[in-house]
């Protein structure tokens, strides 16, 4: 069969695609999502920017040129084309292209997505798109924002699009999720205010000292590492997501039992493995640790490998 039998809910692990469908579809279009839920993933990952006039797209740069047709179409604004200095009406003539150098196509083999017009999508089209998948299919589809910018109008922007949307509590399948702690602590701060509390996920690197204390390094804007203890992330947050890909991080099952023993959740970024035979043995190293979910490009042989688990 073209998309694997997939049972009505999960259980932990979670399988989130990773912008989508990514391996397969231009990321953050409708399409990568819409193959990515029927592929059974649990959860859609939009990385979230702000437009000029402060509309929340999906979209991971904070420039448009990496994905986008932009600089056949406009000129350069204040010598680039950052998201920030597009209006979502601008953004919305353009057309996302498969990034060079990666796997994905415009089009996949006997998918035909709701909407093939590969724009750029508002994080309201993301959900609706969930919602309504949700229905289709019968399972709950979760929604994984990342705020990519540490900004205040962005954290708003984010929580007030979720409760417009019923979305407010632990219970819904929402994971709000940024590389800054600032930014997480701020929007913990402000859902206390509004009685929500919806997950949030620190994402960072699993350093472990000399003291063989597990820590989150969280990393800066101008590149250096800043260390927190689990407790301190825990007081925050609700899990960790952490890279796998850098050798100087390496993630073991007796980090992921500090971080369980602290209360976190721990979800790993990114299976970017698009051989079958590879990706499964990944897949088991890490679920086999305890990893509670998985950031996928090709969420199908995510699926597998939880499946096989
Ligand atoms: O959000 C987890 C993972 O997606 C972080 O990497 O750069 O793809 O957003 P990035
Ligand atoms: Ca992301």
């Amino acid at each position: 069969a073209l998309f694997a039998a997939v049972p009505a809910a999960y259980a932990e692990p979670i399988v989130i695609a990773h912008r989508g469908a990514s391996g397969y579809l231009p990321e953050h279009t409708l399409a990568a999502y819409e193959l990515a839920i029927r592929m059974g993933a649990d959860y859609i990952e939009p990385d979230l920017q702000l437009t000029k006039d402060n509309q929340l797209v999906a979209m991971h740069d904070d420039t448009l040129n990496r994905t986008t047709n932009v600089a056949s179409l406009y000129q350069a604004r204040n010598g680039g084309y950052k998201v920030s200095d597009f209006t979502l009406a601008e953004i919305r003539t353009l057309t996302v292209v498969p990034p060079a150098g990666g796997t994905a196509q415009n089009t996949y083999p006997g998918f035909t997505p709701l909407n093939a017009e590969l724009r750029v999508p508002t994080f309201q089209e993301v959900i609706s798109l969930a919602k309504q998948q949700s229905q289709a299919i019968g399972r709950t589809v979760g929604i994984y924002p990342e705020a990519k910018q540490a900004d205040p109008v962005m954290e708003d922007a984010i929580l007030s699009t979720l409760a417009a949307n019923g979305y407010g509590s632990q219970n819904d399948q929402v994971y709000i999720q940024s590389f800054s702690d600032t930014t997480l602590r701020s929007i913990d701060t402000k859902q206390t205010a509004q009685n929500a509390d919806m997950r949030l996920v620190l994402l960072g690197a699993a350093l472990t000292g000399g003291d063989g204390i597990a820590r989150v390094g969280v990393f800066g804007a101008s590149g250096g590492v800043t260390m927190l203890t689990l407790a301190d992330v825990a007081s925050f947050a609700d899990g960790i997501g952490m890279v796998i890909n850098y050798a100087a991080a390496p993630l073991s099952k007796a980090f992921i039992d500090q971080a369980h023993a602290a209360g976190l959740e721990v979800h790993g970024w990114t299976f970017g493995q698009a051989d079958p035979v590879l990706a499964a043995a990944e897949y088991k190293k890490y679920l086999e640790m305890g990893m509670d979910g998985v950031f996928a490009n090709y969420p199908d042989l995510a699926v597998a490998g939880v499946q096989a688990f």
